[in-house]
């Protein structure tokens, strides 16, 4: 197989149809489950993650195979009526990850939490998330120094200080 050459650039307001198919892959669905519907990002629960993106403090980063994005981090603020699953305070944005599933298990997740941890978190106290207890991407999220700080039977709500 030719050498994979995989870029990475800042996201723009013009990558939101992208980030929604992000959105749809990042949704955790347990190994041997039906995917659910596409349009369950419409939910107002999950949209609220992409929706009008491109709005101040907005970021992220994007993936890139040649010209073709390959997969996506981002980062917004969500709290007032508008919070999110990983909730933590009006002050610390809600991260979110995905990679297309071809290109998984390359360090592209690894490299994509490294530019957005190095850019962002120093303005900030904290970037929280929520992921399924059976996620694999607990271990990615724990080696970036993420710790749990909230759970339920099924969700964790983690956290990396600034
Ligand atoms: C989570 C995700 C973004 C990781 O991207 P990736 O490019 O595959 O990640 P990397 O190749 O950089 O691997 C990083 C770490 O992820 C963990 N990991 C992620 N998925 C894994 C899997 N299916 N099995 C085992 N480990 C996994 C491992 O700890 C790995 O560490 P290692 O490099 O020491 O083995 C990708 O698997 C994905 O898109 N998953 C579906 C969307 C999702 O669940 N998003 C998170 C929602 S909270």
């Amino acid at each position: 197989m030719a050498q994979l050459d995989i870029n990475f650039r800042r996201l723009t307001p013009a990558d939101e149809p992208f980030l929604w198919d992000m959105l749809y892959l990042a949704v955790y669905v347990p190994e041997g489950s039906p995917l659910p519907p596409r349009d369950i990002i419409h939910n107002p629960d999950l949209a609220r993650y992409v929706d009008g993106w491109g709005r101040p403090g907005d970021d992220g980063f994007a993936a890139l195979d040649g010209d073709k994005p390959i997969g996506a981090v981002w980062i917004r603020l969500l709290n007032g009526k508008n919070k999110g699953y990983g909730y933590v305070d009006d002050e610390t944005p809600e991260l979110s990850i995905a990679v297309l599933p071809e290109y998984r298990g390359m360090g592209i997740g690894r490299t994509l939490m490294r530019h957005i941890l190095e850019s962002t978190l120093p303005k900030y106290w904290g970037i929280s998330l929520s992921v399924s207890r059976e996620n694999p991407a607990v271990q990615l999220y724990e080696s970036c120094g993420f710790k749990t700080v909230a759970d339920d039977p099924t969700t964790l709500i983690m956290a990396v200080r600034g």
